[in-house]
């Protein structure tokens, strides 16, 4: 573990970060606060740089430079990007009610100790200033050594049940374990009163953490209700699913979803993607991809041109899905053979304009995928036999 001094010199070292205690210095009564701090106890570089100030946030976003900031009134808070690419989250101070269970909390303006205890977990109750100050909650320092997650009271879960994915997600990124109690809370916790939308935003969040099935085990074991019958992670998978997909190419997150759910019924996950707020074309890919882990056209797929029949328009989630050494050969080597001819040559060679063009040209590539590279004069013969 750092200590404050040491995680205050982790911030300075970051071009980001070094503006930020320039301006903290400037407004007093602010500090870092949330993952960050967190993060920097212990001795990882901080996701994102949240800063609470007691008071109106305005004079801290003009210390912080010009650049373009996003606010939300009701809460006081400020996305604030600056024009040399800085991004800062700024909250005022406040406390948090809630009329009911997973409602949007109502909010006082607070000092920030009072808004530290309106917070999730004791690891993310703690705020730095620029003094190398640390203000914590109770236990906070314990738990973070520790490695523990622990909620801070018993209606965290009841005021707002997206908190069960947070942990779910800290839990899996940080190998921390939940306290019992905070486990018994979060079993017993209805993630229901809160919307869809809302759950699936968090979900999209798990499947983009560093080992999400690491993230989504540590969600069903917390509430199995955050995700739906049938869904089973299936590690390995996702794994050699990854491992296929080309570097930069297609939706890793998606993947993830998709190998988890080939085992629901077809007609659950649709309703369940569309509950989650996923747009209809990547609840498509899902579904797709989903399927064709059972699929096994191209599994039995003999030749090179057999394998261009199974994956040809399939998207590159579903193949690396489908998995083997057809899938990787198609992915990595296959897909990008070419013909040298085109639809232009056929025409000149006196074939009408028509379906029968693509169709040859198909017929062509083919043949190049069985027999290999040879040359303009053959392609245009395969295509024309
Ligand atoms: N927070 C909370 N309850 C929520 C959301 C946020 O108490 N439902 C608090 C936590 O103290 C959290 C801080 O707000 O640390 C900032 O939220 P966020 O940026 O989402 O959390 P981080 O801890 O920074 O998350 P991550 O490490 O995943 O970036």
């Amino acid at each position: 573990m750092h200590t404050p001094a040491e995680a205050l010199g982790a911030v300075r070292a970051l071009a980001c970060g070094a503006r930020l205690l320039t301006a903290l210095e400037q407004v007093g009564d602010a500090a870092l606060v949330g993952g960050a701090v967190r993060d920097l106890l212990l001795g990882r570089p901080p996701r994102e740089l949240d800063v609470v100030v007691a008071g109106d946030p305005e004079p801290l976003l003009a210390a912080l430079g010009p650049g373009e900031a996003r606010r939300h009134a009701r809460f006081g808070t400020a996305t604030l990007r600056t024009t040399d690419g800085c991004v800062y989250d700024v909250a005022r101070a406040r406390t948090e009610s809630y009329a009911r269970p997973g409602a949007l909390p109502d909010v006082a303006w607070a000092s920030i100790e009072q808004d530290l205890l309106r917070r999730d977990v004791t690891v993310n109750a703690m705020a730095l200033d620029h003094l190398g100050t640390l203000t914590a909650v109770e236990g906070a320092l314990e738990d973070l050594h520790g490695g523990v997650l622990r909620v801070l009271h018993d209606g965290s879960f009841r005021d707002d049940p997206t908190r069960l994915w947070r942990v779910a997600r800290y839990a899996a990124r940080l190998r921390f374990t939940v306290e019992p109690h905070t486990a018994a809370l979060a079993a017993a916790a209805d993630p229901s009163t809160v919307s869809g939308e809302r759950l699936g935003a968090e979900l999209r969040l798990a499947l983009r953490e560093p080992d999400p099935p690491a993230a989504l085990r540590a969600a069903q074991a917390l509430n199995p209700r955050l995700l739906p019958d049938g869904f089973e992670v299936r590690e390995r998978a996702v794994r050699e699913a990854l491992a296929l997909l080309p570097v930069g190419e297609g939706r890793a997150d998606l993947v993830v979803l998709a190998a988890c759910t080939a085992g629901m019924d077809v007609g659950t996950l649709l309703r369940w993607l569309d509950a989650m707020g996923f747009p209809a074309a990547e609840r498509d890919l899902v579904a797709a991809a989903s399927r064709f882990v059972t699929g096994a056209p191209l599994r039995a797929a003999r030749s090179p041109s057999e394998v261009a029949r199974a994956a040809r328009g399939a998207p590159v989630e579903a193949i690396a899905l489908a998995g083997g050494e057809n899938a990787r050969r198609w992915l990595h080597d296959l897909r990008h053979v070419q013909l040298e001819i085109t639809g232009e040559d056929l025409l000149a060679a006196g074939v009408s304009p028509g379906p029968e063009i693509g169709e040859r040209l198909r017929r062509a590539l083919d043949r190049k995928l069985d027999d290999g590279e040879a040359g303009r004069e053959a392609e245009l013969r395969w295509a024309l036999e």
